[in-house]
């Protein structure tokens, strides 16, 4: 399956392959017309940059002109892994890449059918996340295929991915700045490399990082975050609740992210969850926020954003 697909980019056509985080729809980076084929296939504004994924230090030199000394230290002790550096491109790197920016952001997956996908084309792979712009993001291959269907060419099928939602994206110069919170704790970063600022939430510049806009991540049905036990009895029924550690009752349908608590476990089912609740039949999500550190803040970033819309 992972030659065919290796076989299947060097084409130009589309592959969707699981990374750790969630699974992305890769075209070759340096293959313009394929890559503009993923806007099309995700009907997804030109002005949102696609993350390139490498296997080695070979791969990511022919990305990124140049590595500060922070981003090195970042690597050295995170990658492989769900985080993306935003850093200076080369040339090589076609515009519609970035659209437009000169950085680019790039990433070293773990999941090892990602590595393999990577290391069998022998080229970096541009891939967002593999679904429809603005919906749920895919932590199966089932989600793929129910959200592009034939417009793409392949899927590879590993189960689902084991974080569940995407990679923290920090942009490294002029110094770090966190531009979506994701799989790999803040705190984490923050006690490598000091302080790490945050991108403001409303941020309307030059998209930094568009992947913030409102209303990404939605769901079809209207989601609000809430604590299901303060809502009344008569406004839970034919409505789903997303509870974090405990249902609650007289809801139509409930999904609990982590029985036990743990919030990575909370992370990894953030999606499934939600796909699980979208399937038209309730009138409305009630999402019980979570705290907001470590993983929280990823988890509290993407129920906002679904809120949003
Ligand atoms: O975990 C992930 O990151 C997954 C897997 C497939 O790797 N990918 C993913 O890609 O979530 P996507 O396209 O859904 O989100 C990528 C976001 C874009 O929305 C954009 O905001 C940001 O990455 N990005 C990419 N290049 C950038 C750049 N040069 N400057 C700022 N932000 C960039
Ligand atoms: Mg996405």
């Amino acid at each position: 399956g992972i030659r065919q697909a290796a076989a299947l980019l060097r084409q130009g056509r589309l592959v969707a392959f699981p990374t750790e985080t969630v699974y992305g729809l890769g075209a070759i980076a340096f293959d313009a017309l394929a890559v503009a084929r993923i806007f099309e296939a995700k009907r997804r504004p030109s002005f949102d940059p696609v993350i390139v994924h490498v296997a080695d230090d070979a791969m990511l030199a022919r990305v990124v002109r140049e590595l500060p000394p922070l981003a090195r230290r970042l690597i050295d002790h995170f990658w492989p892994g769900p985080l993306t550096l935003v850093l200076e491109r080369t040339d090589d790197v076609p515009r519609i890449v970035t659209a437009g920016l000169d950085s680019v952001g790039v990433r070293m997956p773990s999941h090892p059918v990602a590595r393999a996908l990577l290391r069998e084309v022998s080229a970096p792979v541009a891939a967002p996340s593999a679904n429809a712009f603005g919906s749920l993001s895919p932590t199966r291959a089932e989600h793929v295929v129910r959200s592009l269907g034939s417009r793409v060419d392949c899927v590879l099928d590993a189960g689902p991915t084991p974080l569940g939602v995407e990679s923290t994206i920090l942009q490294v110069l002029p110094h770090p700045v966190l531009l979506r919170p994701g799989a790999l704790p803040l705190e984490e970063i923050e006690a490598v490399v000091g302080p790490v600022e945050r991108a403001s939430r409303n941020d309307d510049e030059a998209p930094r990082s568009p992947g913030r806009l409102e209303h990404h991540y939605a769901p079809q049905t209207p989601l609000r975050i809430t604590h299901g036990d303060r809502v009344p009895l008569a406004e839970r029924s034919g409505a789903g609740y997303l509870a974090f550690e405990r249902g609650v009752e007289g809801y139509a349908a409930v999904r609990v992210l982590a029985p036990d608590g743990d919030m990575s476990r909370a992370a990894a089912r953030l999606f499934e969850c939600l796909h699980e609740l979208d399937t038209g039949s309730l009138s409305r999500i009630d999402a019980e926020p979570v705290v907001e550190s470590g993983l929280g803040l990823a988890i509290m970033d993407r129920l906002r954003r679904a809120a949003a819309r």
